[in-house]
């Protein structure tokens, strides 16, 4: 089965404008067929990142979104808010977001519902600390996000789900999971979507790896069987590192 690979730049809290700016006129000298790109730019520069990207093939998403549709929640962005500016694609249930702002699985379950419940597709991501790896609770914990997080979906729904597998103890440390350890997390969480979705279903799901995926490592961890590209933090900041995992995940 092939799967066309994705490569995703999650900025988080980085980039002013005129920083967002340069980087993404770069990005838009890339040329890529074979690979889906994405970034996730701050709330603040998606217009301008979509203006610019207009008649690009990378496409703009969204770091968060809020689970309520509209109403009285200061300092929070609706789905519908995301759509007005045509965005179409949105990351929930980042560890960061889980682990500082206290996003638990049910919360996640309704930013998902809310967001699917309008067209939107997401990047859902999940993965252990060190301490649920070292106790052996890491197949239960992940078991447990994305049956919490996705499994109230359809099957017609759960097609517009990409998993994004992102150990914290692998985020921005320069740490990446061993090889065996992704690919068997990923087999698992495939083996999920099949045993509730059927094979259909799980033979289509791509599944994307974070941790600290750099030029020097992507090449053979999107090689793994059941790796579908990346989600790349700290590396999706400078354009030569970016272009390179791009490259990287080509067949
Ligand atoms: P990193 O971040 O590549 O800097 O480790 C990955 C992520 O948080 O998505």
């Amino acid at each position: 089965m092939s799967r066309k690979k994705i490569v995703a730049g999650n900025w988080k809290m980085n980039m002013t404008q005129d920083q967002s700016i340069n980087l993404i006129s770069e990005l838009n000298q890339i040329t890529s067929n074979d690979v889906e790109i994405k970034i996730a730019p701050s709330f603040t520069n998606l217009s301008k990142a979509i203006l610019i990207l207009e008649n690009s093939e990378i496409e703009v998403i969204a770091q968060n979104v809020h689970f309520e549709e509209r109403g009285a929640f200061t300092g929070e962005i609706s789905v519908e808010m995301l759509k007005s500016i045509g965005v179409s694609n949105i990351i929930i249930g980042h560890s960061e977001r889980r682990k500082y702002f206290n996003e638990t699985d049910i919360i996640l379950s309704k930013k998902v519902k809310v967001a699917i419940d309008n067209s939107m597709k997401i990047i859902f991501c999940v993965g252990e600390e060190l301490s649920e790896r070292e106790k052996g609770n890491h197949f239960d914990l992940i078991k447990s996000q994305i049956i919490n997080g996705l499994f109230e979906l359809s099957t017609d729904k759960i097609k517009s789900v990409i998993v994004a597998y992102e150990p914290v103890w692998a985020i921005g440390t320069g740490k990446t999971a061993e090889n065996h350890q992704i690919q068997q997390m990923h087999e698992f969480i495939r083996k999920l979507f099949k045993d509730n979705y059927g094979n259909d279903i799980s033979n289509k799901l791509r599944i994307l790896y974070g941790g600290s995926v750099k030029p020097n490592n992507a090449k053979e961890i999107f090689s793994l069987a059941d790796v579908d590209g990346g989600l790349i933090g700290g590396a999706s900041l400078n354009f030569s590192d970016f272009k390179a995992i791009v490259q990287a995940a080509h067949g």
